[in-house]
């Protein structure tokens, strides 16, 4: 199974597998990782689940995946940046094995 790396603010990692087709926001909830809500549930209405993707892995997750996700990407409580995405639009594949995201300080 993929595995994705969550960075929290404070510079510590976990490191869990996500299965394929599962998006990165449930892969933290599931796996008990502090710092992402995801409120909505994965709808694309919240922006709690705000994450930045690693410097090496940007390219290959790709900017938002609608416009709904840019327009929230707007209103994250911590400043989007140019690797910001909604981690509930990033859906795992075998290519995004060994994925990393760092979490924000807050999501409200
Ligand atoms: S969980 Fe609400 S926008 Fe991602």
């Amino acid at each position: 199974m993929p595995k994705v790396t969550y960075v929290s603010f404070d510079g510590e990692s976990q490191t869990v597998d996500v299965a394929v087709g599962e998006n990165v926001m449930r892969g933290a909830l599931y796996n008990g990782i502090e710092g992402i809500a995801g409120e909505c549930g994965g709808a694309c209405s919240c922006a709690t689940c705000h994450v930045f993707i690693d410097a090496d892995w940007a390219s290959k997750v790709g900017g938002p995946s609608s416009e709904a996700e840019a327009e929230l990407l707007e209103a994250t409580s911590v400043e989007a940046n140019a690797t910001s995405r909604l981690c509930c639009q990033v859906i795992m594949s075998d290519e995004l094995d060994g994925l990393v995201v760092h979490m924000p300080e807050t999501q409200f």
